[in-house]
């Protein structure tokens, strides 16, 4: 990659030596690298943990009753979803997309990677897909920019078969309200940071109006709490601790060109709130969303 070209990286002196995409049309601010993918890794354990498994209960029997599932995994980082998916139903056909050179092969779980931005086309037929993934693109998609990337996940997917969409609603929710650095850090990214590259905080809670007002008929919704808490040691407390750390730390450089302060004030500010925020017994929304594609007449 020839250097970053993040909207709000332009002008950062230090961006932590970190690699990130290289579409100038995207606002997805977080880096393509290593440390990145390791911090998808541990968020895929957290959000298979929180949810109870890979699929939901349809997807999961649609999967099973198809002798060679064809199943992919658009946006997939790393590839956790997709590789699990290959480790469990080894006779599946499973493909995976993604706009950065982010996808990790291993030959134990075989999976065809294709580059492929959901803004624009992806590489693949209509209905082509039984199951079509997608998840953690809140940070990927203007608020304008989900029916054209919903609309995408559905061309791909065969009629008949299912989509399952997992998104983090962008708010941070305690028992009594929020107060002190993580309130700051929430006003302040979703006023500076957020607001101003027109990304949709609910589109978590969106989903299900996305995927109806693209034709589809329903869609159904699960939706777990990812609280942070270390002493949770090993298990998803500790985990979501951990991922959104490394999220808030990865953000520090792009957040910064957006408050003004110095890039080591927001990775203090940062750590500042993840403490307090563990203290005030902060949790994050993430929900699940699953609707089938209707076949020709159902409608
Ligand atoms: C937060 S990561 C989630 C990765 C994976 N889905 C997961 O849950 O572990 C978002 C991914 O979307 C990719 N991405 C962002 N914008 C994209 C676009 N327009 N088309 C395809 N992939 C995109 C990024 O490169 C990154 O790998």
């Amino acid at each position: 990659m020839t250097g970053p070209v993040v909207i709000g990286l332009e002008n950062v002196p230090e961006s932590d030596g970190r690699a990130y995409h290289s579409d100038k049309d995207s606002i997805y601010p977080l880096p393509a690298d290593t440390d990145e993918s390791a911090r998808l890794t541990l968020q895929h354990k957290l959000i298979v943990g929180l949810f109870g498994g890979l699929l939901q209960p349809p997807v999961k029997e649609y999967i099973e009753s198809h002798e060679h599932p064809a199943v992919v995994d658009v946006g997939c980082g790393p590839g956790d979803w997709i590789k699990d998916i290959k480790a469990a139903y080894p006779n599946a056909e499973c493909s995976a997309t993604d706009f950065a050179p982010t996808f990790a092969s291993d030959p134990s779980t075989p999976v065809a990677f294709e580059f492929g931005n959901v803004l624009k086309r992806l590489p693949y037929a209509d209905g082509q897909f039984d199951v079509t993934h997608m998840r953690m693109m809140v940070a990927a998609l203007r608020a304008d920019e989900w029916p054209h990337a919903i609309a995408e996940v559905i061309r791909i997917t065969k009629p008949g078969g299912w989509i399952q969409l997992t998104e983090l609603e962008l708010k941070f929710h305690a028992p009594k309200a929020v107060t002190g650095a993580i309130k700051e850090l929430e006003d302040e990214s979703q006023e500076k940071f957020f607001g101003a590259r027109n990304t949709e905080y609910f589109a978590a809670h969106r989903l299900p109006q996305y995927l109806t007002m693209a034709g589809l008929p329903s869609a159904s919704v699960q939706v777990q709490r990812g609280y942070w808490d270390r002493t949770d040691v090993g298990g998803l407390g500790e985990a979501a601790f951990n991922t959104y750390y490394a999220v808030m730390q990865a953000l520090s450089p792009v957040l910064a060109t957006f408050s003004g302060n110095s890039v080591a004030y927001e990775r203090a500010r940062a750590s500042k709130a993840m403490v307090e925020g563990e203290e005030q017994g902060v949790w994050m929304n993430w929900v699940t969303v699953w609707a089938r594609k209707p076949k020709a007449g159902e409608m």
